[in-house]
């Protein structure tokens, strides 16, 4: 297979690599620095020299990259997200789309769990005050938190999930071991919420009304787009924690800082930004935030195997077969998906 080429927009991890050497590939990379981006000319640029496009989340796969390449086979995307992609133009122009689902659902669960804590146990603030040498005697009031079990007060707490999917699910049954009581809103899993033993189905407002934590697992869709607004977060108890590990967007995030100064809810854990990487203005300098550069699914195996993913759908793409992970499994059925496989063998 060695006259084809997959084109990686940036380094990938090894697993992946290793999976393309062994299958005889030929591949460019066009970053290699884990920090440099790419110029979207240096996208099309690469798109249209390749016969199946390899990005990462941080890539905008738009129509004008989709129609830059009669030739293209496929997009394998290295993420279980793929707001970054227009899959309706990949499904009209005959693309298959393919992402990395499954393979990062328990690291993703383990690190909104993660975030969830150190937002209500201060864990920042006080690794922060050791490592600037202030911590001089034990006292009482030092950093305190709110409880996420029950506590001396015995009160069980209350974990609203928005999004109900393999993640929502993953961060339900973390709630085991904390007794907690679980809502969960999602208006495409209702069956499956009412079905589970881990949660109970409520509406927006009732779950927003009731949660002591609210963490958000939607995908991004124009649905979703700012779901937390401002009348949402004034919905939020006061006490309450904001987490999200799922898409920036989702979360009006200049209304979040007003929330977080205010003090409508208590406060927030970010993983993902409305304009990654960029934050909203204030956001940084608050108290009661944790903020991550979205590592929700970082952990070394994961990430290889979320590479070794995208790499096998490559490779299937290549091999004029359908994607083991499609995303829009409607286009094997289109006249447009046809013509480009027969056009380019
Ligand atoms: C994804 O896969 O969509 C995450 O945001 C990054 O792992």
């Amino acid at each position: 297979m060695s006259e084809v080429q997959i084109f990686i927009t940036r380094k990938i991890p090894e697993p992946g690599l290793e999976v393309l050497r062994e299958a005889g590939v030929s591949f460019t990379i066009c970053q290699h620095r884990e920090d440099d981006g790419l110029s979207q000319s240096q996208l099309l640029e690469g798109v249209s020299g390749c016969d199946v496009l390899l990005p990462l989340l941080t890539e905008a796969v738009d129509r004008e990259v989709l129609e830059t390449n009669p030739r293209l086979l496929g997009v394998a995307q290295m993420a279980v997200g793929f707001n970054n992609i227009d899959v309706e133009a990949a499904t009209e122009l005959g693309i298959p789309v393919s992402n990395t689902p499954g393979v990062l659902t328990e690291t993703t669960a383990d690190l909104t769990w993660a975030m969830l804590m150190a937002v209500a146990r201060r864990l920042p603030q006080a690794h922060n005050y050791m490592v600037a040498g202030r911590y001089k005697l034990w006292g009482p009031n030092l950093f305190l938190g709110t409880d996420v079990g029950t506590g001396a007060s015995g009160r069980r707490k209350t974990l609203g999930i928005i999004g109900f999917g393999r993640i929502g699910e993953a961060v339900a049954r973390r709630s085991l071991g904390f007794d907690m009581r679980v809502l969960a809103f999602d208006p495409y899993a209702r069956e499956a919420i009412e079905a589970s033993e881990l949660a109970e189905w409520a509406d927006l407002d009732e779950l927003l009304a009731a949660s002591d934590f609210v963490s958000l697992h939607p995908l991004l869709t124009e649905e979703t787009h700012h779901l937390i607004d401002e009348a949402r977060l004034r919905q939020m108890k006061p006490g309450a924690y904001l987490i999200n590990a799922s898409r920036g967007p989702v979360v009006d995030e200049q209304a979040l800082v007003q929330a977080l100064k205010e003090g409508w809810i208590a406060g927030a854990a970010l993983d993902v930004y409305e304009d990654e990487p960029a934050m909203a203005a204030g956001l940084a300098e608050l108290d009661n935030v944790v903020l991550l550069p979205h590592i929700a699914s970082a952990s070394a195996d994961t990430r290889g195997q979320m590479a070794t993913m995208a790499a096998e759908n490559a490779l299937a793409f290549l091999r004029r077969e359908p994607a083991l992970n499609p995303v829009n499994p409607e286009v094997y059925e289109t006249e447009a998906y046809r013509r480009r496989i027969v056009g380019s063998s």
